[in-house]
C-alpha cells in the first residue's frame, strides 16, 4: 500500500508539494471517482489511477537533462562531495540516478533517469554512442594532432581509442571532440596521449541529446516528447 500523493510523485507527476495541489483541485481520480485525500492508501496493483483524465504510468519512468557544472561527482551518493543527485532534490521520480559519469571538473550535458534499459542502451561499449565534447587545452591543436586523435591513440589501455571526430575552433586552444567509447578520463587522456592537457571539457551531446544551452548550469528539465521519441523511450 502506497500513499496517494506519494505515488503520483514517484510516478513523475510532481514534486510531494505540486501532487497536493493537484489532488486539492480535483485532477486526480481513483477508480473512476475524485479524490481529494493526498493519504488515501493505494493498492498499486489493483487500483486505477488517472491524472487529468490520463492513466499514470505505474513504471513511473522520468528522464531529465542535467546541466551539470563543476564541483558535483557523477554518482548516486558521497559521503564527502556533493552528488548531481543533490541538483535534483525536487525532482519527481524514484531510483535515479546519472546515464555514465562525467567527472568533477566536467561540465554540460547529463542525463539523469530511472530507466534502467535506456542508461544501459546508451553506455553499452557495443553500442558506440557519440558523445561531443567542447574541449580547451593548454596548447593549440595542431591538424597533425588532430589527425591522431581522428585516428585513435595509445591511451596506456590494451587498445588504443576508436577513431574519433575532430573540429578544431577559430578560437585557439579549443577544439570539439566526438567519441564512441566512455573510457574513464577519456577525453583528458587522449589530449594528454597528442601532448598537451585538457583545461575546461564540457559534453555537448550524447546520441541524439543535445545541452540544451538556455538551461543554467545547476538546472534540469524534463527532456521534451521529441527528446523522449529520438531516444527511443515513447
Ligand atoms: N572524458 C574525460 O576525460 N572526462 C569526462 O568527464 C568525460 C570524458
Amino acid at each position: 500500500m502506497t500513499r496517494l500523493d506519494k505515488y503520483l510523485c514517484d510516478a513523475g507527476i510532481g514534486t510531494r508539494s505540486e501532487v497536493k495541489n493537484y489532488i486539492k483541485k480535483g485532477r486526480v481520480s481513483v477508480n473512476g471517482s475524485v479524490v481529494k485525500n493526498a493519504d488515501l492508501k493505494l493498492n498499486e496493483n489493483k487500483d486505477h489511477v488517472l491524472f487529468d483524465g490520463k492513466a499514470v504510468s505505474v513504471c513511473g519512468l522520468v528522464y531529465y537533462m542535467l546541466h551539470k557544472p563543476a564541483g558535483y561527482i557523477s554518482a548516486t551518493k558521497d559521503d564527502r562531495d556533493q552528488t548531481v543527485l543533490d541538483l535534483l532534490a525536487d525532482a519527481p521520480g524514484k531510483d535515479l540516478a546519472p546515464v555514465g559519469r562525467l567527472d568533477k571538473d566536467t561540465e554540460g550535458l547529463l542525463l539523469i533517469t530511472n530507466d534502467g534499459a535506456l542508461s544501459h542502451r546508451l553506455l553499452s561499449p557495443k553500442k558506440h554512442v557519440d558523445k561531443t565534447y567542447l574541449v580547451h587545452t593548454k596548447d593549440p591543436v595542431t591538424a597533425q594532432m588532430a589527425t591522431l586523435l581522428e585516428n585513435g591513440v595509445d591511451i596506456g589501455d590494451e587498445k588504443p581509442t576508436l577513431p574519433a571526430k575532430v573540429t578544431l575552433l577559430s578560437e585557439t586552444c579549443q577544439l570539439l571532440l566526438t567519441i564512441t567509447e566512455g573510457r574513464f578520463h577519456q577525453v583528458k587522456r587522449m589530449m594528454i596521449a597528442v601532448g598537451t592537457e585538457v583545461v575546461y571539457l564540457k559534453r555537448l551531446s550524447m546520441g541524439p541529446l543535445v545541452l540544451d544551452e538556455t538551461l543554467p548550469k545547476g538546472s534540469f528539465r524534463p527532456l521534451t516528447e521529441k527528446e523522449k521519441a529520438e531516444l527511443g523511450v515513447l
